[in-house]
């Protein structure tokens, strides 16, 4: 018999969690307005709210945060990150920030303005935010597979080339910001972009004059797909393939919470000295001093451990396994999610799953309700709450997709909390037909609505 999976590590320190009986999560969500964010850990028995910030360190990585140097200026430990930063991404100038959107913050500070466009595949929320907050727009140029959760496509990150020219052939260069790839795309369920993707990028943005720029919060599950699913690269090493994924971007922004495996942090690379000298400028206001930059030296000295953990093959299999275990299941089952599965998260397609349930409703929020009341697992929408509303018409966006994400923490969860997961999917899934209606907004706040906004239940109006 062939030997089955088993994880590449054993643990040493456990952290309990509870679980509950549906009538006090009933009263939980309600007080907490029905919307998942404002619910206390405790209350939470699986928490698939995000995979940001929420792993495990390793036993390196805790050494590693003992031999941390807090020097103002200058630390052992910023030298320790630049150097991971220069071997294994290839950039030799970086800026420490406190997490990926202060990367944004600083770095858009340099280069966006208002008017400009900035290209990309589907923007995560706080990149679009950083953007339209500017007074600029993103403009999504994802391949149309990417929305077809049905599609095999294996690279459905990719940027549509065509939908690419036709932004830079109808703006000057000068009102082109960057485009921005997002490596893997959280927003499009985790899907991975190919190296023949990320070169043709390149090659169109240098022929316009255009700089790319890496959002690279899960660069290292990215070099994965690469490695499994383009021919070119079954032999390399995945820290050949993000050598090479690098050596396409001039610049690249980094929440340090994904797949840097600690808890805080972010930073942004460049490969021009003098994007580095304009970028300080607002790293120091914002952010902190160049060498620390709103980092402890005890986590800039385990983010370098981390880039270095988090290249190898041997975690990114036990890592993408443990999430393409739960995204199986469900496919067995018959539930619809994002297909082929992602890097960090499943994503449910709430859309063929609660087909009662009225756009207006909130139909991925419903599912995310509904999964909580079931089993005490949080998940997130990725839906019409966090697409918030048109900054000039101030009507609802409502986004080709309305997902679930349930993402996974990295080395945190056992494949039984996520048999617990699929079994609470699965019961719902048997009983959405009695699942018509959902829910509306009492109070949101004008932007990035959904960590605030606040819910009652809709009447049923959606009668069969
Ligand atoms: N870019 C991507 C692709 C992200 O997924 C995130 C965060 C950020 C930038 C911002 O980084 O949180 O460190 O400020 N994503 C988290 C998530 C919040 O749950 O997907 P941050």
């Amino acid at each position: 018999m062939e030997l089955p999976f088993a994880e590449s590590y054993k643990i040493k320190m456990v952290e309990p969690i509870w679980k509950s009986t549906r009538e006090q999560r009933e009263e939980w969500i309600k007080k907490a307005n029905y919307n998942l964010f404002n619910l206390r850990s405790e209350q939470v028995f699986i928490d698939l709210l995000t995979d940001s910030g929420t792993g495990s360190m390793s036993q390196n990585q805790w050494a590693a945060i003992m031999t941390g140097d807090e020097s103002y200026a200058g630390s052992s430990s910023y030298y320790h990150l630049k150097d991971a930063i220069k071997n294994i991404l290839g950039f030799d100038y970086f800026l420490p920030t406190h997490q990926g959107r202060a990367a944004e913050n600083v770095l858009f500070s340099v280069l966006v303005k208002e008017g400009d466009v900035v290209p990309g595949n589907s923007h995560f929320d706080t990149t679009k935010g950083h953007i339209e907050y500017r007074k600029a727009s993103a403009v999504d140029c994802t391949i149309d597979e990417a929305f077809d959760t049905e599609s095999l496509h294996p690279f459905k990150g990719n940027i549509d080339l065509e939908k690419l020219e036709a932004v830079y052939s109808t703006h000057p260069a000068g009102q082109i910001s960057m485009v921005i790839v997002t490596v893997t795309c959280n927003t499009s369920g985790g899907q991975p972009v190919s190296m023949q993707n990320l070169r043709d990028v390149h090659a169109l943005s240098q022929k316009y004059g255009i700089k790319v720029v890496f959002d690279s919060a899960r660069f290292a599950e990215n070099a994965w797909f690469i490695q499994q699913r383009e021919d070119e690269y079954r032999n390399s090493t995945i820290k050949e393939i993000v050598a090479e994924m690098f050596s396409y971007a001039d610049a690249m922004t980094m929440s340090s919470k994904k797949d840097g495996m600690v808890n805080i942090g972010g930073f942004i690379a460049m490969k021009d000295e003098e994007l580095l000298k304009q970028a300080s400028v607002f790293n120091i206001m914002f952010e902190g001093f160049n060498t620390y930059g709103g980092m402890a030296g005890r986590d800039m000295n385990a983010l370098a451990v981390g880039l270095d953990e988090v290249t190898t093959g041997y975690y990114l299999e036990n890592r993408i396994q443990q999430v393409a275990y739960l995204g199986n299941k469900l496919i067995e089952w018959g539930i619809p999610v994002q297909k082929p599965i992602g890097g960090h998260a499943v994503f449910v397609d709430a859309k063929k799953f609660l087909g009662h349930v009225p756009k207006e409703e909130y139909i991925a929020q419903t599912l995310a309700i509904e999964l909580y009341l079931e089993a005490g697992v949080r998940g997130v929408e990725v839906g019409t709450l966090l697409a918030d509303r048109d900054p000039k018409t101030r009507e609802n966006r409502y986004p080709k997709l309305e997902m679930l994400r349930l993402a996974i923490p990295r080395r945190t969860y056992t494949n039984n909390h996520m048999d617990v997961v699929a079994v609470a999917l699965k019961n719902i899934f048997d009983r959405r037909e009695e699942i018509d209606h959902g829910y509306r907004i009492k109070k949101e706040a004008p932007i990035m609505r959904h960590f605030s906004v606040e819910l009652e239940h809709a009447e049923k109006v959606h009668k069969k």
